[in-house]
């Protein structure tokens, strides 16, 4: 029987070795390489050429070659590798050490997480796998591969028109946001969105501002494009914007004005005004990445940079990470046309784009309502969580750990009191079965900050009660 098997090699008709000789080598090769094994039948001679495109007595000369040399014999009608050959020492393999080549040391990026971590989650800000809403998404995904099966051919770099128009409508809607789709790309993730900004707007050496504390997965892919950050400060109104003009040239600002992260404040209104009005005069890009708009909590939530944006300074990134599940990979940018068109250029080249059916399945779940409902259904289960906590943290902790007063966001950013350390409390609460985020994991330096992050959002009120006892015996 033939296994799948097909010469290995392109044939080079200019090369100075005879073609016969070429397909004989390409044979003996894969009989040593364990590709083919003992016993295993060859293609008749007719098929092999014209699969290789040459005479069939080119293919008879190279099988008298390799028959001579004792790799292959004829059995009644079929030529088989020959069994007495030595058996390879296992099937060819990759190499699993020893590179051949130079590797330029990989960056190294903390996980939030150990790795397998089973214990309770209270580090993240990311939703809870138990209620995603499979079945409906398996639906939409069912639905869209029925209707359209053309969402399985390539596309386009800007992402499923469907899906741009129903998160444009969306923006619009729930977010102020008049954004025509031509405005929207679809990226993998709000990461990927930050990391072809970055490509398309900096030379290497700008300096980027970002805010701190802030997120150092963002901070991680704007080096990579060449940024020289700056730290710029956060204070209880978020990014403090009133000594900036000391801190240009800036070729861009990187943040998270509606829920700072970690922090979870929101940018006050006057700062906002100043801050683009500050980069409108000096053309410094606003990277505003505004991960979880939905989940606010107390007051009405505050309308995006870019919904006030004049000039076409705005870079508005958004991400179905929070709303929906983060293994989608879902996100957005948002902007002026000729950025848009630039992005999806920018991602061409590494990436070509996304997967189409998940934005199509995505899209039909959006326009059948269910996105919203989802949101609605998940803003409440998180408010509950969030009170949970609050009250759990009243109730165990109320010396030790002192709740920043926030609207919003999927986690509570706590001060320490004085004498208490949160990594070494961190650490104690881990090996009790709880994660929690000390305040330096979110420095710019790294320093020690009389902080931990508590997320919410991943754990029933049950779950979060308990987290907070163990919490407690941990300090
Ligand atoms: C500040 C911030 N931005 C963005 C994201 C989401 O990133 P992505 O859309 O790439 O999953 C997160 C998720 O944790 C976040 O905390």
């Amino acid at each position: 029987m033939v296994r799948a098997w097909t010469f290995p090699l392109a044939l080079e008709a200019a090369a100075t070795e005879p073609l016969f000789l070429q397909i004989a080598r390409g044979i003996s090769g894969d009989v040593q390489r364990g590709r083919l094994r003992a016993g295993d039948a060859l293609p008749g001679s007719r098929t092999l050429a014209a699969e290789l495109g040459v005479h069939r007595n080119t293919v008879l000369a190279a099988l008298r070659e390799l028959a001579a040399e004792g790799w292959i014999e004829a059995e009644a009608r079929t030529t088989r590798v020959a069994r007495d050959l030595p058996a390879p020492a296992g099937r060819a393999r990759l190499p699993k050490s020893g590179l051949g080549f130079d590797l330029t040391p990989p960056p190294q990026i903390a996980e939030l997480a150990p790795p397998g971590w089973r214990g309770l989650d209270l580090a993240g800000g990311l939703p809870d796998p138990r209620l995603i809403p499979v079945d409906e998404l398996g639906r939409a995904l069912r639905r869209a591969l029925k209707a359209r099966p053309t969402l399985l051919d390539y596309g386009s770099p800007l992402g499923e028109p469907r899906l741009r128009a129903a998160l444009a409508s969306l923006l619009g809607e729930v977010r102020g946001l008049a954004c025509p789709p031509e405005q929207l790309m679809i990226t993998s993730g709000s990461l990927q969105a930050v990391d072809l900004a970055a490509r398309c707007l900096f030379r290497p050496g700008d300096r980027v501002g970002v805010e701190d504390p802030g997120y150092p997965p963002v901070w991680q892919t704007l080096r990579a494009a060449g940024a020289e950050l700056v730290p710029l400060p956060v204070d209880g109104e978020g990014l403090c914007v009133e000594n900036l003009e000391a801190l240009l040239p800036l070729r861009a600002i990187y943040l998270t004005p509606h829920h700072q992260f970690p922090t979870t404040v929101t940018l006050g209104a006057a700062r906002r005004m100043r801050l683009l009005e500050l980069a409108r005069r000096h053309r410094i890009a606003l990277l505003e990445d505004d991960y979880d708009f939905e989940f606010h909590f107390e007051g009405r939530p505050v309308l995006p940079l870019a919904s006030g944006d004049t000039a076409g300074v705005v870079v508005y990134m958004g991400t179905l990470s929070k709303i929906l599940a983060p293994g989608l990979r879902l996100g957005w940018v948002a902007g002026p046309k000729a950025l848009v068109e630039a992005l999806g250029a920018q991602r061409r080249m590494g990436d070509l784009h996304g997967n189409r059916v998940m934005e199509g399945a995505v899209a039909e779940f959006i326009e059948d309502g269910l996105l919203q409902r989802h949101a609605r259904k998940m803003r409440r289960i998180y408010a509950e969580r969030r009170e949970a906590l609050l009250e759990a943290l009243d109730r165990h902790l109320p010396g030790p750990l002192e709740v920043v007063p926030t609207g919003g966001g999927l986690s509570l950013w706590a001060r320490t009191a004085p004498g208490v350390d949160p990594a070494a409390w961190a650490t104690r609460a881990q090996a009790a079965g709880v994660l929690v985020m000390p305040g330096r994991r979110f420095d710019f330096q790294g320093r020690k900050v009389p902080f931990l992050r508590l997320g919410f959002a991943a754990l029933a009120p049950k779950e979060i009660r308990e987290a907070v006892r163990r919490l407690q015996e941990a300090l």
